[in-house]
């Protein structure tokens, strides 16, 4: 593991748009290793309150080390923290409406995920195809390419990971069942996808993209967060979301625009943020990665 994968992204950025206030409730709806959440964390006072989900355990119980030293440091004077381990989706389960104060995301996979070859999610480490954030449940990444249609491999290659070569992809993969590993899957599609001239990108980074939000169900996971957002968060609460592909992105941009349309949402990015030079240099991760943020008007839902 580098440890500068491990620098939450656009960290400045959403502390700012997030204008904590010492006393109020937040929610971080992807703890992940708990950066941005320490972040706020620190700018609460004793009556604050933060409230975070993953619905990854490994992730969440390492979160929680950090942010439990965090509030040991402050004695009596620390903020309440609530941790969830279950999807974000879910966030109406445990939240009152109109009881937050800001709400943040900062989609996709977390390093450790990432770096954690026995996840599945990295083609570059060879590893069981699993790619489920939440172990608990749900089909792996092995029982999709080995037990799904062509038809629908195709379809679901090209709808997640924008893959033109979709259907030779899910040819290539039918033909070479069963498939069990992360680099058995990244060798067949390497073998029909050629790596485009110019482009940095592995041949696969599509497909396993693919995979994991069709796995994982994030594109769902989105839209669910954005349609409960504007019942939870009180008048003027500001929500910042990081988005790290065009899919995540476009439901980002066009659920606040909906939105604003509607009067519900006052929204603070034109156009999305990105990182600056010295964060690129830092931060590989930090590439891709797109920042919006709103805030809630005094209207209704
Ligand atoms: C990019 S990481 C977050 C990193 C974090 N901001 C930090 O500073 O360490 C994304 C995390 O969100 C979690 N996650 C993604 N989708 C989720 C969902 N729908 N519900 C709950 N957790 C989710 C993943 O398990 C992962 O740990």
């Amino acid at each position: 593991m580098t440890g500068e994968r491990h620098v939450p992204v656009l960290f400045k950025e959403v502390m700012d748009f997030l204008r904590v206030s010492p006393g109020g409730t937040y929610v971080d709806c992807t703890v992940g290793l708990g950066g941005h959440a320490e972040g706020i964390l620190r700018r609460l006072g004793p009556g604050g309150r933060l409230i975070g989900f993953d619905r990854d355990s490994d992730a969440l119980a390492l979160a929680k080390a950090r942010l439990d030293r965090v509030v040991a440091e402050r004695g009596n004077e620390a903020p309440g923290v609530t941790l969830i381990g279950e999807a974000f989706s879910s966030i109406r389960h445990y939240v009152q409406p109109a009881s937050v104060d800001g709400l943040m995301a900062d989609l996709g996979v977390s390093s450790l995920q990432l770096d954690e070859a026995r996840r599945g999610f990295s083609f570059q480490a060879e590893g069981p195809l699993d790619m489920r954030m939440d172990t608990r449940s749900g089909p792996t990444a092995e029982q999709v390419v080995n037990e799904v249609s062509e038809r629908e491999l195709a379809d679901l290659i090209y709808e997640f990971g924008e893959e033109r070569r979709s259907r030779t992809v899910a040819r290539a993969i039918v033909r070479g069942r069963p498939i069990t590993t992360t680099e058995q899957l990244a060798r067949i599609v390497v073998s029909v996808v050629p790596p485009m001239k110019g482009h940095r990108i592995h041949p696969a980074t599509r497909t396993f993209q693919a995979l994991r939000i069709y796995v994982n169900r994030e594109l769902d996971e989105i839209r669910a967060l954005f349609e409960a957002a504007p019942q939870l968060l009180k008048p003027s609460a500001r929500l910042a979301v990081i988005s790290f592909h065009s899919l995540e992105d476009r439901i980002a941009k066009d659920s606040l625009r909906e939105g604003a349309a509607r009067g519900v949402w006052k929204i603070l990015t034109k156009k999305p943020v990105s990182a600056g030079e010295e964060e690129l240099g830092e931060n590989p991760r930090s590439r891709s990665a797109k920042l919006r943020a709103a805030e809630k008007t005094g209207a209704g839902n």
